[in-house]
């Protein structure tokens, strides 16, 4: 009996040990778990969903934000440049839309400040969706459906480029992947990682990953130079942060992306250069921290960041209203 009591009283002494550590721990980690969201409007949001689902936005008909950022793969295409208009090859490789609200600004070179700013680009993008924003207006006006929704959200059924990218920004704030694996760990599970997946964070952590992937996202809080001790190889002609404030200092820097579901938004890097989580943890010790890692610790490092990976966004898809007499039409080869 007695014994019984001290086994128990250990036990729960042992617990609240390793809850208070668990605690003192996640607040000082580089990494802070991703917080589920409510939208602020939800109908908004709504609307924000169906205009990412819907390919007339573009001139084509073809193409929506979701054939680039499709949301059943992590919210990227999954190929090294993304596929415009006329099948045209575009510059560089399709960032995810997941948690994309916790960047610092849009782009890879940051050109665009937030979601609203950044969503007018693509619509009128020759290489992308080759609309004009006259246009996409025209085309979501012709639909009465799709007038009462503006009316509902912004009070009045006038549709404007700016209502447009408006609730588009808004959807894209819901797209926040929490509990993923490394989450539950953060917040005091300790058996959320197993063996391997914590001496690759602890790789991660010690060689200096976190000096530019940390935070929420694992990314997107900083711009740094792709290639601090061995230049990065490509043929891509991108120059980065350089295009934007034209310091030659900013020459191949780049937005450090999200690591966040990062096993699901192959290829890597701004060129898509890299097929596979192995060569892009390789080329990353080797150029970005001068460090050559062996094969074990190249594994232990991918498992660790496969932990990354959370809660899809998980809706209804939206039925779009159909075209009508009114709606001008696509023009898919021109
Ligand atoms: C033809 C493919 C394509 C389409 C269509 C497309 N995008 Fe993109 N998107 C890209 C590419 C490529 C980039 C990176 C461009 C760059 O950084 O210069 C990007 C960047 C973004 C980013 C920035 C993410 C980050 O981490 O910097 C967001 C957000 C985004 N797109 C949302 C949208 C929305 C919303 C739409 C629809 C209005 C859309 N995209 C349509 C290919 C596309
Ligand atoms: C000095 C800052 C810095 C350090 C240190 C760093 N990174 Fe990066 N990381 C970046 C930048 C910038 C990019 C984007 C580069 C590009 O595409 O041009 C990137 C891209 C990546 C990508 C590809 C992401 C994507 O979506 O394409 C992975 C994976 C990655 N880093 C993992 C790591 C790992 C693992 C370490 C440690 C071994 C590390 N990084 C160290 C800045 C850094």
């Amino acid at each position: 009996m007695i014994k019984r009591t001290l086994t128990v009283s250990l036990l729960s002494l042992s617990l609240g040990a390793m809850f208070a550590s668990a605690g003192v721990m996640a607040a000082n980690e580089p990494i802070q778990p991703i917080k589920a969201v409510t939208p602020e409007n939800a109908d908004m949001a709504e609307l924000g969903k169906m205009l990412f689902f819907d390919p007339r936005l573009s001139k084509s008909g073809f193409i929506s934000c979701n054939s680039c950022h499709n949301l059943s793969m992590g919210g990227t295409d999954n190929i090294t440049t993304s596929i415009g208009h006329k099948w045209q090859q575009g510059p560089i490789n399709a960032p995810t839309v997941l948690n994309s609200s916790m960047n610092l600004a849009q782009f890879w070179d940051g050109r665009a400040k937030d979601l609203k700013e950044q969503a007018a680009g693509p619509i009128a993008n020759p290489k992308e969706m080759a609309s004009t924003h006259e246009i996409a207006e025209k085309v979501v006006a012709s639909m009465p459906q799709y007038r009462e929704r503006f009316k509902k959200v912004f009070g009045s059924d006038e549709v404007t480029i700016d209502r447009i990218t408006t609730a588009i920004a808004q959807f894209e704030e819901t797209l926040v992947t929490p509990g993923s694996k490394f989450d539950k760990w953060l917040e005091g599970d300790k058996n959320a990682l197993n063996q391997d997946e914590l001496e690759g964070y602890n790789l991660f952590k010690g060689s200096g990953c976190v000096q530019c992937h940390n935070g929420p996202a694992v990314g997107g809080s900083s711009y740094q130079k792709m290639g601090v001790f061995k230049p990065y190889e490509t043929k891509n002609p991108a120059a980065g942060r350089m295009d934007v404030t034209g310091n030659e200092a900013d020459r191949n820097v780049f937005k450090v992306p999200t690591l966040r579901n990062i096993e699901l938004t192959y290829p890597y890097f701004h060129d898509g250069g890299a097929a596979t989580l192995e060569q892009a943890v390789e080329t990353m010790g080797r150029i970005q921290l001068n460090r050559e890692f062996n094969k074990d610790e190249v594994s232990k490092i991918v498992a660790f960041l496969k932990t990354l990976t959370g809660d899809q966004p998980d809706f209804k898809l939206p039925i779009l209203p159909p075209s009508n007499n009114d709606t001008p039409r696509s023009q898919p080869y021109e």
